[in-house]
């Protein structure tokens, strides 16, 4: 807060601060009414970037409800399933070219698919499957093999998993599950 208004400088017309035009205000003579204006700017300037800052991650989140909602992912082809092996990982990609996804097979029985991109920046995660992770080189983020949820480093959710399909012994990816959780 400004000091008291003795300490300040008397504006030509003499009239209290708060009569005086708009520039004279923003462009004060004395210290502490500058370092105030500048406070003030300061904190409209956070809460105006925190504002664009939810509404772009509101506006990511509403593209992909409509996306989905729209089924615009492609169903692709992702391997034959006798050459997925057992206990190994497969890599692939989708949607896109560049948009690299793992694909795990524990067991004969089971599949699974994550999306490679970090939740944290968006580095690729590789497979560490003896420590039984997903490993970001970035900034040290671990996942957990099986769930993609994140166990050390900075990712707060877990990886994008890749929904899959088999049909007449071909693994389709058909779809991505956003998890916030
Ligand atoms: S981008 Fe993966 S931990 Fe930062």
């Amino acid at each position: 807060m400004p000091e008291p208004r003795d300490t300040y400088t008397v504006p030509p017309n003499g009239r209290p601060l708060s009569e005086q035009p708009r520039w004279r205000r923003d462009f004060p003579i004395d210290w502490p009414l500058d370092n105030f204006v500048a406070r003030r700017d300061f904190t409209k300037f956070l809460v105006l970037t925190s504002l664009a800052f939810a509404a772009g991650q509101l506006w990511i989140v509403v593209q992909n409800f409509i996306r989905r909602r729209r089924g615009e992912l492609p169903v692709q082809a992702v391997a034959p399933l006798e050459r997925v092996p057992v206990g190994g990982i497969l890599e692939f990609s989708y949607p896109r070219e560049h948009d690299g996804c793992l694909l795990l097979r524990p067991d004969e029985h089971t599949l699974i698919a994550f999306s490679q991109k970090c939740t944290h920046l968006s580095c690729a995660v590789v497979p560490r499957t003896k420590q039984n992770e997903f490993y970001c080189p970035c900034h040290e983020g671990h996942f957990d093999l099986m769930s993609g949820r994140p166990v050390a480093g900075p990712p707060r959710r877990p990886l994008n998993r890749i929904q899959l399909q088999v049909k007449n012994g071909m693994v389709y990816a058909t779809g991505i599950e956003i998890r916030t959780v």
